[in-house]
């Protein structure tokens, strides 16, 4: 159980693609929902989410950026390998209907997030324009998949490198300006900040949006309270609740301010990480 059965790196090696061998999850797992991860027995748990699911080869496949100690631990098991634990589907699935037009926006590693939600809207017959965007054209991720389930595919980078020069809230704008009330709803998923800036501009528009929010999770059962997000002035836990939110309601200062709570902490345990791999290497 939870063999890795492939291993893809894209994004020059800073994001990894593996498919997983879980029936039961892949089974009943749908758009939007996550697993948690544990790689060994003293690993810690890190929620990622399904951007794939394989029903008749009961697989997952999850697609990760190596940020800290877990993700780089993770990216060190080879094709073959086991993971310790993998728990899931967890979170609520995206509430997918059609509603006309659509817009999906990804940045990053939130493309990822974004695939199957996207594949989802274009299955149930909504005409879907999606948006992505990344800091420079080699770590742009998923644009051949992305294109694939959408009916218009702009692409942005940050230094002009491809597409357009520039943030995906501009095209969003340029959309939402040509559109108009054609556009039912956007989902944007990504760094928090782009979808701060996202969900103010389709707040202009009166475009319902939701978003995917990444907080520090520990149990992912809402249990622990680590999730907690402020959403509408009320308490909400990413991991039950969510992680899809009214991006108008969520309170994303708080949410910024939250994930940078274990930083040092954070920094400590790479650092540490990183100087034994090179111990091992060197011996
Ligand atoms: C529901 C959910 C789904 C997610 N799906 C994905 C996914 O599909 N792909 C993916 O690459 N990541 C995803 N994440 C984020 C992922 O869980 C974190 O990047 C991971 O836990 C980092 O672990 P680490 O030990 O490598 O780094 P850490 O040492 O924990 O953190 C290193 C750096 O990453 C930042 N960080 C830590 N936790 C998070 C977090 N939850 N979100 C954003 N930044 C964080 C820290 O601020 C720090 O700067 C998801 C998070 C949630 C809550
Ligand atoms: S992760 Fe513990 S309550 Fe959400």
């Amino acid at each position: 159980m939870f063999q890795i059965l492939s291993k893809q790196e894209l994004a020059q090696g800073t994001v990894v693609a593996n498919e997983i061998h879980a029936p039961r999850i892949a089974a009943k797992a749908r758009p939007g929902q996550f697993i948690i991860l544990r790689v060994n027995e003293t690993g810690e748990r890190i929620p990622l989410t399904m951007a794939d699911t394989n029903p008749e080869r009961g697989t997952i496949t999850i697609i990760y950026q190596v940020v800290g100690k877990t993700t780089a631990l993770l990216k060190t098991l080879q094709v073959g390998d086991h993971l310790m634990d993998v728990v899931g589907p967890l979170g609520r699935p995206t509430p997918i209907e059609k509603k006309g037009t659509v817009i999906c926006v990804g940045g990053g590693t939130g493309v990822a997030v974004l695939h199957p939600i996207t594949r989802g809207m274009k299955q149930a017959g909504n005409k879907v324009i999606t948006i992505i965007g990344a800091r420079t054209k080699d770590l742009l991720i998923l644009e051949d998949k992305m294109r694939a389930v959408s009916d218009e595919l702009y692409v942005c980078t940050d230094d002009g490198s491809y597409g357009h020069h520039g943030f995906v809230t501009d095209v969003l704008k340029e959309q939402l300006q040509k559109l108009g009330s054609e556009v039912k709803e956007a989902v944007c998923i990504g760094p928090v900040p782009m979808m701060k800036f996202c969900s103010q501009v389709t707040a202009e528009y009166g475009v319902p949006t939701l978003v995917s929010l990444n907080a520090i999770m520990v149990d992912g059962t809402g249990m622990c309270g680590c999730c907690r997000v402020n959403v509408g002035g009320e308490t909400k836990f990413a991991c039950v609740d969510g992680p899809e939110f009214d991006g108008h309601k969520v309170d994303f200062d708080n949410l910024m301010q939250r994930l940078t709570a274990y930083l040092p902490q954070e920094k400590e345990a790479y650092e540490l990480f990183q100087r034994k791999c090179a111990c091992e290497a060197q011996s």
